[in-house]
């Protein structure tokens, strides 16, 4: 069985659901979830899984959220992640995305194998929640 970890941070909802969406379809397909706020979140919820999802809105100029996202996902700079499968999800007003290409080249930079991200507008709709839960199935492979 596949442990997969899913941490994110969310005010307004919009990335939550994206975050539940990918961990139902992940637990469908058989995985071993677990599913944090960034705040409840430890290092060793991503030393310990076979696979990861980060997700974030774009907060504070074009970025991810900068408080309790930003220093969560700073600690992996410098740890080993020996290739780890990771899945980048969130929500923007208006950067169209480009924080997840940025945050994306990013995690890429700190080893991780980074799979498929996904950025949504404000709220997702029927067919990204639907991408959602096929990101859900890939975490679970
Ligand atoms: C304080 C604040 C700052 C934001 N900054 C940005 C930004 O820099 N770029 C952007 O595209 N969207 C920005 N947004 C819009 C959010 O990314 C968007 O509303 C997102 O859906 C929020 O996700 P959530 O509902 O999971 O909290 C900002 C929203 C808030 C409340």
């Amino acid at each position: 069985m596949k442990k997969v970890s899913i941490i994110y941070w969310s005010n307004g909802g919009n990335v939550e659901v994206l975050a539940d969406a990918i961990a139902a379809s992940a637990t469908e397909n058989g995985a071993q979830v677990t599913i944090k706020h960034v705040t409840d979140a430890t290092v060793e919820d991503v030393m310990n899984a076979d696979s990861v999802a980060f997700g974030s809105p774009s907060m504070d100029n074009n970025r991810i959220e900068q408080q309790e996202m930003e220093p969560y996902i700073n600690q992996f700079k410098l740890l080993p992640n020996n290739g780890k499968k990771l899945v980048l999800f969130g929500s923007y007003g208006w950067d169209e995305g480009q924080f997840i290409i940025d945050w994306s080249d990013r995690m890429k930079d700190y080893g991780f194998d980074v799979i498929d991200i996904l950025a949504v507008k404000e709220s997702p709709s029927d067919a990204q929640i639907e991408k959602a839960k096929m990101l859900g199935e890939q975490l679970a492979k």
